[in-house]
């Protein structure tokens, strides 16, 4: 299940900045110890930039395949993209991977897609590669939001700690770590972000209550916002 497309994710935010693709992708190289010879796939790759420049960083030798619903036009070129629902992707058998990522995209899709997904994607591991969960902290978070913001992040931190406790109880040997940026960006540059809808719980608002949402950010906020983009990763 998509809701809405999300299309801002990853347009000219923080989140395609140089600086946090390299954060993220030696967070990746330090923990998982990725060499050339790394076949990976990414799940709800978006633009793919993060494994793009993964692959001109350690030299992958075979490009990494990246799936996701959306075909944007401005993809990275390092990546083999597939545009398809990743709930209905069929991998040859002995297609295997050594990383497969799904980062901040597990909450988009419902209980029992989750679990079918996990257990396919298991298929096409290899004996001793891994799955990388990265999902929005749900206790430490950060980011910076509006009233009505707030209760609907909170509302879905709820289903992620489902779904969380979910993973958990099927695969009780993940292990947990936590991913966490230094943004520091305009409230000009924020509130454009907002208007953009750039995250999942922004996309059912009506124009009205994007707008009162706005005008409480500018007011509650400085020129500069200054957080912590913090992220768990759920390894199985
Ligand atoms: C919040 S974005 C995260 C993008 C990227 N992983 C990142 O962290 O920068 C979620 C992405 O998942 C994609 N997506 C959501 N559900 C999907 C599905 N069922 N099949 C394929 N892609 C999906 C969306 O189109 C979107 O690009």
């Amino acid at each position: 299940m998509v809701k809405k497309n999300i299309k801002n994710w990853d347009n000219k935010t923080w989140l395609s900045s140089k600086n946090y693709i390299n954060s993220f992708n030696n967070f990746l190289i330090k923990n998982f110890k990725i060499n050339s010879r790394f076949k990976i796939l990414d799940i709800g790759c978006g633009r793919g930039k993060i494994l793009g420049s993964l692959s001109s960083k350690i030299k992958l030798k075979e490009k990494p395949l990246g799936i996701d619903i959306v075909n944007h036009k401005d993809k990275d070129k390092r990546i083999n993209f597939k545009r398809t629902n990743v709930l209905e992707l069929s991998l040859k058998k002995n297609e295997k991977f050594d990383l497969i990522l799904i980062k901040q995209t597990i909450h988009l899709m419902k209980f029992n897609e989750i679990k079918k997904l996990l257990k396919s994607l298991k298929k096409n591991l290899n004996s001793n590669g891994s799955i990388l969960i990265f999902t929005l902290d749900t206790e430490k978070n950060e980011i910076p939001t509006f009233k009505l913001m707030k209760q609907k992040l909170n509302q879905s931190f709820q289903r992620d700690k489902k779904i969380l406790r979910m993973i958990k109880n099927l695969y009780p040997h993940i292990i947990k770590k936590s991913f966490s940026f230094n943004v520091k960006i305009t409230k000009k540059k924020y509130l454009n972000m907002i208007q953009n809808r750039y995250i999942s719980t922004l996309i059912p608002l009506s124009k009205k209550q994007i707008s009162q949402g706005t005008q409480e950010i500018e007011k509650r906020y400085k020129s500069v916002l200054r957080f912590k983009d913090k992220l768990i990763c759920i390894i199985l």
